[in-house]
């Protein structure tokens, strides 16, 4: 049986902390360091499962990593065309930026290879990254209805492609790119909703010829990737929890240091504020080419809005932890253009609906979105579906909530933040395993 959590009611959060290293950003570190020339250090690199299995994919394919300590990782880049056959599938784990983004890296190498993950990766879709990568040349075969494992044939020709975008993901985008680098010719992929831009910085930092502006990035083929050293600034995502919690819990005053603040992940700053949150930035600076700052989260009392779609995007991982927020807002919360959070680590509107009615509070579900009542929690059981951010979130909710609450199924939280009950306890949240 899997793990699960007590937690709450809790008390008002006071101090300073730190948070674990941005996911996006360690994945792609690795991926880029281990086909560059010459040895990259990763420095904040997150300890997480889903980051901790794209290392080990490289490793199958005769890549030196190194750690020499915690959040340290050392790449001895095999270069662009160093990769050796795995004598095994690769596994991804729960990570569906692992297994998207390595689609795109390794259809161009010479090899086969198979792509495998967990029960939940192995339910979401990979047409998304399987057809514009078939344009290009690729051999890829996948599961009925387009789903894991995927299966790569090597030793094809790519040629560039001109790609619009069908569906707004860093993922999609970032595979077309990867495999772009070992394409003749020019790759361009065009976004109508503008998504996070860190393979493009990265791949500007490892020295690859790359053009690119929110909305288009543009790279040729047939250069070759220098190895640089890479400073990962704390996930933004992992931030959320203790944003959205410091800001209901009354008498909270919490201190979040060094927080990535790239545009396309602080969609929920801005829709917080638009309720009411009172979050100040202070120190601000660049870390690893990123702008970061220490975020001063006092309590404050929310009302409910429409989130605008244009934030969509930009806060796509935090609308578990969103749904909580509104639902300890005064008023209705309306989300809606968010498609996209059916088809994450759990149908996340489903999810989440459920868990929050389960509560207590009223929630209208849509195709693309839901209304969220704002209303009193009570205590009670809630299943995560084995989804890290909704067991979070949950954790989150329970703090406000009249009596503890159980949460069913949260051992997947090490895949993004794996001391987060430590350190949440560390600033007063109440959460812990069930005995
Ligand atoms: C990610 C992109 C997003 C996000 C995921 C990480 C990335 O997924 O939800 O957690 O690192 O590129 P999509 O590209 O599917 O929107």
């Amino acid at each position: 049986m899997g793990l699960d959590w007590i937690a709450g009611p809790g008390a008002a959060l006071r101090g300073e902390m730190d948070i674990p290293g941005d996911k996006s950003v360690s994945h792609r570190a690795v991926m880029l360091a281990a086909i560059a020339d010459g040895a990259s250090r990763i420095d904040g690199f997150l300890e997480g499962e889903d980051t901790r299995a794209t290392a080990a994919v490289f490793k199958r394919m005769g890549v030196r990593i190194d750690a020499p300590s915690d959040g340290v990782r050392i790449v001895h880049g095999a270069g662009i065309d160093g990769l050796r056959a795995p004598d095994a599938p690769l596994d991804c784990g729960n990570a569906g930026t692992a297994m998207r983004l390595l689609a795109g890296l390794l259809c161009g190498q010479d090899f086969d290879c198979d792509l495998v993950g967990d029960a939940s990766l192995s339910k979401r879709p990979m047409r998304r990254v399987i057809d514009p990568l078939l344009r290009m040349g690729a051999r890829i075969e996948a599961a009925d209805g387009g789903l894991p494992p995927l299966r790569i044939r090597g030793g094809g020709k790519l040629r560039g492609i001109d790609y619009a975008a069908e569906v707004a993901s860093a993922q999609v985008k970032s595979a077309v790119l990867l495999a772009g680098l070992r394409a003749s010719g020019e790759t361009v992929v065009r976004e109508a909703q503008p998504t996070r831009d860190y393979s493009e910085r990265m791949l500007a930092a490892f020295g690859w010829p790359i053009e690119f502006a929110p909305g288009i990035a543009r790279l040729p083929g047939g250069h070759r990737l220098r190895a640089t050293d890479i400073a990962v600034p704390a996930d933004f995502s992992s931030a959320a929890f203790f944003i959205v919690a410091a800001t209901l819990v009354p008498g909270s005053e919490l201190l979040l240091k060094n927080i990535g603040l790239n545009p396309r992940r602080t969609g929920l700053l801005h829709v917080l504020r638009a309720m009411g949150a009172d979050i100040a930035e202070e120190k601000r600076g660049v870390r690893g080419g990123e702008p970061v700052a220490d975020l001063r989260v006092r309590h404050a009392r929310l009302r409910g809005i429409d989130v605008p779609v244009a934030h969509v995007a930009d806060m796509i991982d935090e609308f578990p932890v969103l749904f909580v927020a509104a639902a300890c807002a005064q008023g209705t919360t309306r989300v809606r253009g968010a498609a996209e959070l059916r088809v994450k680590e759990s149908d996340r509107l489903a999810t989440m609906a459920a868990g929050l009615r389960g509560l207590g509070i009223g929630v209208d579900e849509t195709a693309d979105g839901a209304d969220v009542h704002g209303g009193t929690l009570r205590g009670g059981y809630v299943e995560s579906h084995g989804d890290h951010r909704v067991a979070m979130a949950f954790a989150v909710a329970a703090q406000m909530s009249r009596e503890r609450i159980r949460i069913a199924d949260v051992a997947n939280v090490a895949t993004s933040f794996p001391d987060f009950g430590e350190r949440a306890n560390a600033v007063g949240l109440q959460v812990g395993p069930a005995a």
